[in-house]
Formats: structure tokens, sequence, C-alpha cells
């Protein structure tokens, strides 16, 4: 198997490890395919930040930015490219509700 899908299978069943949290599946999933760069459960280890416990109003706007190219980023703008302004919320809430 391809190495990043052993990475996402593995960021989907700690999303899945995590239904405790009032996010709903879909938005579990969508966030799931991030964990891959920011870590298990949204902690990262490395150089990249980590997405648990951020403010859910500076995730969002850093989301946008990202999509508009008003914040410069080496990867993060065909992250946000394809999600609204609506799961952009729905993550951001997800995200912060993580410790
Ligand atoms: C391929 C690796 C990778 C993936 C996948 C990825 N990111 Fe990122 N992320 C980065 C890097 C690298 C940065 C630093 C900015 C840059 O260079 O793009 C970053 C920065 C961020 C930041 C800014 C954090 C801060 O503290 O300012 C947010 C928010 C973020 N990512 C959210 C997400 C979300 C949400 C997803 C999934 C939809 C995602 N990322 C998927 C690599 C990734």
């Amino acid at each position: 198997m391809h190495k990043k899908s052993i990475l996402l299978i593995a960021g989907l069943s700690f999303a899945a490890l995590g239904t405790a949290h009032a996010a709903d599946l879909r938005t579990q999933a969508i966030s799931a395919t991030c964990l891959s760069c920011h870590g298990p459960n949204g902690k990262s280890g490395g150089a990249i930040p980590s997405l648990a416990g951020l403010e859910k109003g500076y995730f969002v706007q850093a989301m946008k930015d990202f999509k508009s190219g008003a914040r410069p980023a080496s990867i993060m703008k065909k992250h946000a490219a394809g999600y609204t302004d609506a799961e952009f919320e729905a993550m951001g809430a997800y995200f912060a509700s993580l410790k």
C-alpha cells in the first residue's frame, strides 16, 4: 500500500477514536485528512504546527487567508482551496475541542 494511504487510514482511525467529541462524522473525516501532516489527533511533534486546541476564530481566519492567498503558504493554499467557509467553521470547532 502507498505510504500516504497508510497515513490517511491511521488518521481516520484516530478521528474515529474521537467520536466522543461533538463534531459530526463528516467533519471528523475531512479533518482526518489533515492529520497525516499535522499529527495524530492534531498534535504535531515536528515543524508543522499543531491544530489541536487552536482558537476557532484564528483557525477559520488562517484557512480563509490560505485559500485567498493573503497568507503565504507552501502547501496550505491547496488544502484550503477545497473547503467552504461552513466547513472551516466546523473543522475549527472540532480542532478547538481537541485537547
Ligand atoms: C501535506 C501536509 C499538510 C496537510 C495534509 C495539511 N497541512 Fe496544514 N499546514 C502544513 C504546513 C507545511 C503548514 C505551514 C504553512 C505552509 O507552509 O503551508 C500548515 C499550516 C496550517 C495552519 C496554520 C497553523 C497556525 O498555527 O498558524 C492551519 C490552520 C492548517 N495548516 C490547517 C490544515 C487543515 C484544516 C488541513 C486539512 C484540511 C491541513 N492543514 C492539511 C501542512 C499540511
